[in-house]
């Protein structure tokens, strides 16, 4: 991987935003990313597949992460609560084009902790991190089309649609697309302030 994304692996964690730390995941954390996970109002909008995940899908993941993290390559974090470090969500910053400065991310929280702000500002603090300290000049992410709580955050953040993949999951007896959004370095308005 080269110079950018090998940046990543300079970054200080957890980071830290006032109600929340991101930390890199555990083995411990795969009860419940298993049991989080596989709640279909977090799966459906998350996942393309239709299978549910497993215990050692999650394992696999955690080895993963750590390893990628280690290379620089890309930052899967937990997302807990600063106060007691409940785990309540995971959210991911990858740069896949770092000759273009660009990166991607995602994220999910478990339905408890939803509608309290936590998704903006977990999001937000990775921005910022993508952003300011490895100088991304812009962001993607893609949502598919029922999921309009994803869309508000993208936007709330400065996200815009810039197109949509058309019928590329089928659930529910119907096709659904998936819309890009992307957020370019002067569009981003920041929730919180990552510490
Ligand atoms: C998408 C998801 C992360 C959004 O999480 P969230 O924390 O509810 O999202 P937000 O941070 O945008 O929450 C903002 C809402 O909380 C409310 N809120 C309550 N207390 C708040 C606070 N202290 N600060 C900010 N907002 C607060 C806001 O008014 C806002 O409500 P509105 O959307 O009706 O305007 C969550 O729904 C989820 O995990 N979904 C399943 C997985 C998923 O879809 N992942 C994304 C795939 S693309």
């Amino acid at each position: 991987m080269v110079a950018l994304g090998g940046k990543l692996s300079g970054i200080a964690l957890p980071i830290q935003t006032p109600r929340l730390a991101l930390r890199l995941p555990r083995r411990s954390d795969v009860p419940l990313l298993v049991r989080c996970l596989n709640d279909r109002a977090v799966f459906d909008p998350v996942f393309g597949r239709h299978t549910r995940l497993t215990e050692s899908d999650e394992e696999a993941w955690v080895r993963a992460s750590l390893r990628a993290a280690g290379r620089g390559e890309k930052l899967n974090l937990a997302i807990t609560l600063r106060e007691g470090g409940t785990h309540i969500g995971g959210i991911g910053l990858e740069i896949r084009d770092p000759d273009n400065r660009r990166g991607w991310i995602g994220y999910w929280l478990t339905k408890a902790y939803w509608h309290r702000g936590f998704g903006s500002e977990a999001a937000s603090a990775i921005c910022e991190v993508g952003i300011r300290k490895l100088g991304l000049h812009r962001i993607d992410a893609h949502v598919f089309d029922f999921n309009p709580r994803s869309m508000n955050l993208l936007r709330r953040l400065g996200f815009a649609v810039e197109g949509k993949k058309r019928e590329v999951l089928f659930r529910w007896g119907k096709w659904h697309d998936e819309v890009l959004f992307g957020l370019l370095r002067e569009d981003f308005r920041s929730t919180g302030v990552a510490r």
